[in-house]
């Protein structure tokens, strides 16, 4: 991977465009369905998004809660391991709380089957709604989408603005690939 060159997939001022953007977009929905008075409580999902959350988290207009949670699918490498751990997983009470996820990216869909299910079964939340960074459809393997997205991705590992190559490359403030 070192050997490879990195190229840029999208630059910093064009991926906090479609953030912000995205942000408009579900500003929207919670104005529309409930009010911006209302807290929302979003969850980070670590390490991945912590770039993305903070970015994201400037624009949204209600009181927002933030919770962490780790959860890996990994291991080093590119390739996703098919089994997901929760290396952190606890959350305060969500029984008829909104809850919005916050992801770096969907891929196979696995990781956030697993947590969506549990935040909703487990914790009784009440809409429960899923934002991502970048949504890579051609790698889905289970019957999930994201509610929200801000950029489709094809299939190319990528790194940058959260995202690792054996935990290096997060702190890019760009997303980029290796060829
Ligand atoms: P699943 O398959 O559960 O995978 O949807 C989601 C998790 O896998 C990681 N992932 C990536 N990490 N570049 C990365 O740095 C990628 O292209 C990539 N694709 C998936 C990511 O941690 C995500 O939470
Ligand atoms: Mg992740």
């Amino acid at each position: 991977m070192m050997d490879k060159t990195l190229k840029t997939l999208i630059g910093s001022e064009d991926l906090t465009k479609e953030i912000k953007n995205l942000a408009d977009r579900i500003n929207a929905y919670y104005a529309e369905k409930y009010s911006l008075n209302e807290e929302l409580t979003i969850v980070c999902v670590l390490k991945g998004a912590v770039m993305f959350f903070t970015e994201l988290s400037k624009h949204l207009k209600m009181p927002l809660r933030m919770e962490f949670v780790s959860l890996s699918s990994y291991g080093a490498g590119e390739k996703s391991s098919g089994k997901v751990s929760a290396l952190s997983l606890s959350l305060p009470p969500l029984e008829n709380k909104n809850v919005l996820v916050v992801e770096d990216i969907m891929d196979t869909g696995l990781t956030l089957k697993f947590l969506l299910d549990f935040i909703k079964t487990k914790c009784k939340a009440n809409d429960v709604k899923l934002a991502v960074m970048c949504d890579k459809k051609c790698a889905r393997k289970y019957d999930i989408s994201p509610d929200f997205y801000a950029i489709d991705v094809d299939d190319k590992f990528i790194v940058g603005f959260g995202l690792d190559y054996n935990e290096l490359y997060r702190n890019l403030p760009y997303i980029g690939y290796f060829e």
